[in-house]
This record gives C-alpha cells, sequence and structure tokens, in this order.
C-alpha cells in the first residue's frame, strides 16, 4: 500500500472541499504517472471522484495501450454519489488508455466477506474498515495499490488505528501556500503516544520546483 499526494507548504491537499486545485509541477506529475505504471490499482475516495472526475490512468506514451502497465482504478462510494458511467475514468477505459473502474461499497464488498464485519458496525454503517477493503482488492487480484487521496481517505489512514496497513508514502511538496480553508492533511493524534504517524528510510528529492518525501511507515507502528 503506497500513500502518495500533492500538498502546499501549509499541508492543503486543495483550496476547499470538492475544488480541484493544481499543486504538482510537470516533473512531479511525470513521477505520478510512472507509479501508477506500476502498481495494479489507484484507490481515490468518493470526495476526490466527484471533485475531480479524475482519469486514473497512466498517461506515460509507452503505457498508453498496454494493459498491463494501467492500474485498476478503485472508488470508494458507499452513498453512490459518483456518476462512473458519465466519468472520465470510463471514458479512458472505453478508448483503450486505462482499465474500468471499480466502486467498492457495502454492497460490492459486504458478500465476499467473513459473516460478522457488518453486525459490529452497524446496519446503517457504509465505512468499510480499511483491513476489509484491501482484503477486497486481495481477492480480487490486486497486489499493489496506489491510495491518491482525498483528504478523508489520507487522514484516515494516516491514524493509528490504520497506519500499520501503509507501506510507503510519496509526498510531492509544492512551493505554495494554499491558506486557511483547504483540504488539510492532518490526522487524529494518539492520545497515549501525543503522535500519529511516523517515516523513516526518508528520502528528498527535488523535481522542478517541487520536492519530494519517500518514505516508509516506521516498523514498530506497523501490524
Ligand atoms: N493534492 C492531492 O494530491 C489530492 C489528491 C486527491 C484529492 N485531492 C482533493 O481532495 C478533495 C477531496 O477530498 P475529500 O476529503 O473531500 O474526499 P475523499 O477523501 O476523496 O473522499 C471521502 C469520501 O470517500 C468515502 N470513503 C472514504 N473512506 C471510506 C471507507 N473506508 N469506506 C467507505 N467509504 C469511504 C466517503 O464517502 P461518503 O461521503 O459518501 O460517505 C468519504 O466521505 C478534492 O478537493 C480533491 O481535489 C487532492
Amino acid at each position: 500500500v503506497t500513500l502518495t499526494y500533492a500538498q502546499s507548504l501549509d499541508s492543503s491537499l486543495a483550496l476547499a472541499p470538492g475544488v480541484r486545485t493544481a499543486l504538482s509541477g510537470q516533473e512531479t506529475k511525470a513521477m505520478t504517472h510512472y507509479l501508477r505504471s506500476v502498481h495494479d490499482a489507484i484507490l481515490v475516495g468518493a470526495g476526490t471522484a466527484v471533485a475531480d472526475d479524475p482519469g486514473l490512468n497512466c498517461r506515460l506514451e509507452e503505457a498508453i495501450g498496454d494493459p498491463d502497465r494501467q492500474p485498476r482504478p478503485v472508488v470508494l462510494d458507499p452513498n453512490g454519489r459518483w456518476d462512473r458511467q458519465n466519468s472520465e475514468c470510463l471514458k479512458q477505459a472505453k478508448a483503450g488508455k486505462g482499465k474500468e473502474p471499480w466502486i467498492l461499497d457495502k454492497k460490492t464488498v459486504g458478500d465476499r466477506q467473513p459473516p460478522g464485519i457488518w453486525p459490529e458496525l452497524g446496519d446503517s454503517a457504509t465505512i468499510i474498515p480499511w483491513q476489509t477493503v484491501f482484503r477486497e482488492l486481495y481477492e480480487r487480484g490486486i497486489r499493489s495499490v496506489m491510495v491518491e487521496g482525498g483528504g478523508v481517505v489520507i487522514n484516515s489512514l494516516l491514524s493509528e488505528q490504520n497506519i500499520a496497513l501503509v507501506d510507503s508514502v510519496i509526498i510531492t511538496i509544492a512551493p505554495t501556500w494554499l491558506g486557511q480553508g483547504g483540504v488539510v492533511v492532518s490526522p487524529p493524534r494518539s492520545a497515549e503516544t501525543n503522535a500519529t504517524a511516523k517515516l523513516t528510510e526518508t528520502r528528498w528529492q527535488q523535481f522542478g520546483e517541487d520536492v519530494v518525501l519517500c518514505g516508509r511507515v516506521q516498523q514498530s507502528d506497523r501490524l
């Protein structure tokens, strides 16, 4: 599980919820497309799918039209908010430039999971536990997944309960401030340790005007 996103200097992913905001430069965009080509799936939350209508394919010249280098787009959409039929994602797939997107919700995931998961959460629960999300993808043949956002998804995966499920984090930091009111990466703090996640084996690399931070989630935080 690779968590990857682009943020401003003040930790914002976007100017406001639902607002598509360009942050990455050409070089880091190219890096994102390379990363897409080496993962089996890309996952985003419904908020991102609705706000950005992303293509979620790999647009590197050598990967266009090569299904082996195209990741499977996956949208977590428990309330059916995303218009899959008219999405850019499906358009790309129909043009042979990507794979058809999967939607994960209680119905598509529920039947395949061991009994006991949903009753624990209550009948009205729509949020799927992350372990269940990744297990579902594994059962469908996905061996690597790049989680691209947005805020709710990232903050939830960086929280104490879920961080052990993440292997690596790759963050593009753009040299700009977006100011208050943005979609901010700031996961809930653990009451016990006064912290949340920490990265190790970090590398910082400049790409054009941006800097990219890569690291592995510290072992002690892992399952
Ligand atoms: N800079 C970047 O790298 C980057 C990347 C991606 C997105 N963005 C920006 O981020 C913003 C969108 O972020 P966001 O926080 O509003 O939305 P989001 O994180 O994309 O999606 C959140 C929604 O996804 C569903 N969801 C999340 N976790 C789930 C789970 N475990 N089980 C079931 N459903 C789950 C829920 O849908 P329901 O609400 O229907 O329950 C949840 O409210 C946009 O402005 C976008 O442009 C920026």
